[in-house]
């Protein structure tokens, strides 16, 4: 969610990834592989004109129709063949000169100038692909400044820090800016793609959207915390926890899907995460009254949702239906255990609940229910005050909630909600225990210092 790219993850508009296409089940990276076909698909119709107008099934007898459609793709549409393509390159140049006349023609008939304005209305983006691809810097590996540095070095051109959404509206080409924010966030224009990026590569940038940055933020764990991140996998924000930690602490991260906990230790041991234990553990089975977490006084509760806010899904199912009353019902039932489960752990301070989710019943109903379930023990902070998309005014309150969308914020569509204990202790001040309503690494005064973390690689270390 938020993160990388992927099947119900992250998001890439624009082309979809350059790929070795020989043959395509031996590509390397299957989330690359489902963008191609995803963006294939959404391209269809289009394709299916310009390959039956230039003749290219009659004239090679051999190729199936649906790998010339990828190939197509790929050449027309995609970032062509470079370096990729194998034993198809030769077959397809001999027929790019036809193939890319037809494509003009056909915009040309159709009074076009953009290869987006050839799609159906219903198959276009729209404003989820002018998402900018944000990227979290990892602090447990480097800082902001060399990074800026390296990208600096590599021909970007570094615009300063972005004063409103408009600036990063305006992101075009090579440039990128620091999120007006979220100080450890840089932000590219929406195409740009660092999945083969030797930072990224090496765990010292972080691909996630902005929304899916607010959580761990609005946690806000001091370093030496007990943490729970209670729905931890693949562990994007479990790695911006322990970055918060300095590694210093107790992340306790639980989830239920084997594969999802592989790729996430993979993802923790890339990122430099020492400090959490991971779990394959039923959080609603995790006791509260368990002296190993006696001491957690933070949970992160970010469970599975319906997923509607999602941008892939809107670029994948531009105008798709939202999700069924039955499994909204399953999956709210689901959401509200777990809440109220969290809230049961006899040292929490502080939780944050968030979906990708834009759906009441996962959001604004799932938290009023927790809050009157817990008589008056939680309430709901009030965070963030100019994040400008607040909760559904549901029930008194709901405005301390936070949303996200395309549209409001330029990240996906999210929700977030920040609730503290209500009871203070006698023997702890207010000012000890008020939760801050800033974020804190987003302090606009930063000096200009060298970070002590380790300096960027500059060969890229692939994994
Ligand atoms: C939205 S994803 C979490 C994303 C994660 N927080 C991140 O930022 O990378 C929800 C996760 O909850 C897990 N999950 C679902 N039911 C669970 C349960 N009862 N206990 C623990 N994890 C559960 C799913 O396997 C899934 O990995």
């Amino acid at each position: 969610r938020g993160s990388g790219f992927g099947p119900g993850r992250g998001c890439w508009p624009g082309p979809a990834p350059r790929l070795s296409l020989c043959p395509l089940g031996r590509a390397q990276n299957v989330k690359q592989l489902y963008a191609l076909v995803c963006e294939t698909q959404r391209y269809s119709a289009v394709l299916d004109a310009v390959i039956a107008s230039a003749g290219l099934l009659r004239a090679e007898k051999k190729l199936r129709p649906h790998l010339a459609k990828v190939l197509v793709y790929e050449l027309l549409l995609g970032r062509g063949f470079r370096g990729g393509a194998g034993r198809w390159k030769p077959l397809l140049n001999r027929h790019q000169a036809r193939l890319k006349a037809e494509l003009a023609r056909l915009k040309v008939h159709r009074g076009v100038s953009r290869n987006e304005d050839l799609l159906e209305v219903g198959c276009r983006p729209g404003l989820a692909s002018q998402v900018p691809r944000f990227v979290r810097v990892n602090t447990l590996k480097t800082c902001s400044d060399n990074v800026i540095d390296y990208f600096k070095r590599q021909g970007f051109s570094y615009q300063g820090r972005a004063s409103s959404l408009e600036d990063l509206r305006a992101l075009k080409g090579k440039c990128f800016l620091l999120d007006p924010l979220l100080s450890e966030l840089l932000v590219f224009p929406a195409q740009t793609d660092l999945h083969d990026h030797p930072l990224y590569l090496a765990g010292h940038l972080i691909l996630q959207d902005k929304a899916s940055c607010l959580p761990a933020l609005l946690l806000d764990p001091p370093p030496g915390s007990h943490v729970i991140d209670a729905c931890a996998a693949p562990g994007n924000k479990t790695s911006h926890l322990a970055a918060l930690l300095k590694n210093q602490g107790k992340i306790f991260a639980f989830d239920l899907d084997a594969k999802r906990l592989a790729s996430m230790a993979t993802l923790l041991a890339r990122t430099g995460v020492s400090c959490c234990q991971l779990a394959e553990e039923d959080f609603l089975a995790v006791s509260p009254s368990d002296q190993r977490y006696r001491q957690v006084q933070y949970i992160l509760l970010d469970p599975s949702c319906s997923g509607s806010g999602m941008v892939t899904r809107q670029l994948e199912e531009p105008g798709a239906g939202a999700p069924s009353k039955e499994r909204l019902q399953a999956l709210a039932g689901f959401q509200q255990r777990a809440l109220c489960h969290a809230l049961t752990f006899p040292s929490l301070q502080r939780l944050v609940y968030s979906t990708c989710s834009l759906c009441q019943e996962e959001n604004e109903d799932v938290v009023r229910d927790a809050l009157q379930q817990s008589a008056g023990t939680f309430r709901l902070a009030p965070v963030l005050p100019s994040w400008p998309h607040r909760g559904l005014s549901t029930f008194p309150g709901a405005e301390h909630c936070l949303r996200a969308s395309p549209e409001t914020t330029l990240t996906g569509g999210f929700f977030i909600a920040v609730l503290e204990r209500a009871e203070v202790p006698s023997s702890v001040s207010q000012a000890e225990t008020s939760a801050p309503e800033h974020i804190p690494s987003a302090a606009p005064k930063r000096k200009k210092r060298r970070c002590k973390a380790a300096a960027a690689p500059s060969a890229p270390p692939r994994t």
